[in-house]
C-alpha cells in the first residue's frame, strides 16, 4: 500500500478551494492507501499569525478536518510542530536546496508582494520544509490542489540531489495528486486570482463554516460577465468567472463542465447561481454542523493531534535519524 502525506496551512478557516483541491480527495484516498494529514502550523507563521489565533485555528483545522471524513483511527491526523523530524529534515533540505531553485517559486514571489525585502526567511525556504514534511515518511504520493505544482516538483530536485551528493538511494521519487476538475477553484470576486482563507474579503470565498444564508448571498454576489452561460466548455475560453462556477459545480455534482452546460448553457446566471447556491448548500451544511459539534469538546480533538503526533513520530524519527547519519552527524 503506498503512503501518502498532505497538509494544509492553519492561516484561517478551510474555503472551498481547499474542500474541493485537496481535502475531499484526502478522505477517498483513505480507502486504498496509508495517510498522514498534517495541519502545518510551522508553514503558517512564515508569515504573521497571532498566538492565540493560531492555536485556536489549528485546533479548527483539525476539527473540520475530522469533520470531512479523516478517520484518525485507521489513518493519522497531526500537527506538524508536534513532530520534531520535521525540522530536522528540514534543515538537511536547507543546505541541499539550490538558491537559484527557490528563486524560481511563484508562490513566494506571490506571497511576498513587492516588499520583498521584508518578506520572513521562512517564507523563503517553506518550498524545502514542505520537501521534508513529505520525505520524512518516505511518502510517494501526494494530494494537493494545481497550485503546489511547482513545490512538488522542487522537493523530487531535493530528493534527487541529496540520494546523488550522498550516493544512496534513500528517498523515493513523490508522485502529486492533483484530481477533480476544480483542482484550482478562483475567487468569487476576480476569476484570475485562487480562493484563498488569507484574502483580506471574505466575500471572495465560501468558509467551510458559512451558513446557509451566507453561502447564498456570497454566491449570488459572485462576479460574473453578461453573456449566458455557453453550450459547450469551449465557449468558457476566456470567461474566467463563468469557467470557475461551473467548474464548481461540476465537482460538487461530481461530473464535468460539458454535463454542467448540457443542462445550464443559454441560460443566465440568475437561475445558476440559485441551482449552485442549493447545492453548494446541501453538500457543505453537513460539514460546517459537524466542525461545530466537534469543537464543542476541544479537549477532544487535542486528544486526537496528540496521539496522531505520537504516532507520527514513529514513522519519523527513525527516517530523520538515518537522513542524518548519512550527511555525517555523530548520533546524539
Ligand atoms: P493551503 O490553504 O494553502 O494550506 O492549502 C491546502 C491545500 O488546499 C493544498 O493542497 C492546496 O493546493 C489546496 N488549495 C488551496 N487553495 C485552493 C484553491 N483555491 N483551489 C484548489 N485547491 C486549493
Ligand atoms: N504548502 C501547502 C499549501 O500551502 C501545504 C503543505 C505543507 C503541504 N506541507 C505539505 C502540502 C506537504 C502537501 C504536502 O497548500
Amino acid at each position: 500500500m503506498q503512503r501518502i502525506l498532505s497538509g494544509i496551512q492553519p492561516s484561517g478557516v478551510p474555503t472551498l478551494g481547499n474542500y474541493l483541491g485537496a481535502l475531499r480527495n484526502w478522505v477517498a484516498l483513505q480507502h486504498d492507501h496509508e495517510c498522514l494529514y498534517c495541519v502545518v502550523d510551522l508553514h503558517a507563521i512564515t508569515v504573521w499569525q497571532d498566538p492565540h489565533q493560531l492555536a485556536a485555528q489549528t485546533r479548527e483545522m483539525a476539527a473540520a478536518l475530522l469533520a470531512c471524513g479523516i478517520d484518525p483511527e485507521r489513518h493519522v491526523l497531526f500537527h506538524q510542530s508536534a513532530v520534531h523530524a520535521h525540522v530536522r529534515l528540514a534543515w538537511i533540505f536547507n543546505c541541499i536546496a539550490r538558491l537559484g531553485w527557490l528563486n524560481r517559486m511563484t508562490q513566494f514571489k506571490d506571497k511576498a508582494g513587492k516588499d520583498r525585502e521584508n518578506a520572513s526567511a521562512g517564507l523563503y525556504v517553506y518550498p524545502n520544509l514542505m520537501a521534508a514534511d513529505i520525505l520524512v515518511y518516505h511518502a510517494t504520493r501526494v494530494p494537493v490542489g494545481d497550485d503546489q505544482r511547482q513545490h512538488l516538483e522542487l522537493a523530487n530536485d531535493i530528493a534527487q540531489k541529496f540520494n546523488h551528493d550522498y550516493g544512496v538511494e534513500f528517498f523515493p521519487t513523490i508522485e502529486p495528486l492533483i484530481l477533480g476538475p476544480a483542482a484550482r477553484v478562483m475567487s468569487l470576486r476576480d476569476g484570475t486570482k485562487k480562493m484563498s482563507k488569507s484574502d483580506p474579503s471574505d466575500q471572495s470565498r465560501i468558509n467551510l463554516t458559512d451558513d446557509a444564508d451566507t453561502i447564498a448571498l456570497k454566491i449570488r454576489r459572485a462576479k460574473t460577465d453578461p453573456e449566458p452561460l455557453p453550450e459547450t466548455p469551449a465557449g468558457l475560453e476566456g470567461r474566467p468567472e463563468a469557467r470557475n462556477l461551473v467548474g464548481i459545480y461540476a465537482a460538487l455534482a461530481e461530473t464535468d463542465a460539458a454535463a454542467v452546460l448540457a443542462e445550464h448553457g443559454g441560460k443566465g446566471f440568475g437561475p445558476f447561481k440559485e441551482a449552485l447556491a442549493a447545492l453548494t448548500i446541501a453538500r457543505l451544511e453537513p460539514i460546517a454542523e459537524e466542525t461545530r459539534r466537534r469543537l464543542a469538546d476541544p479537549g477532544g480533538v487535542d486528544a486526537v493531534l496528540r496521539k496522531g503526533a505520537r504516532r507520527a513520530a514513529e514513522i519519523a524519527d527513525p527516517i530523520a535519524a538515518e537522513a542524518e547519519r548519512l550527511v555525517g552527524f555523530l548520533p546524539g
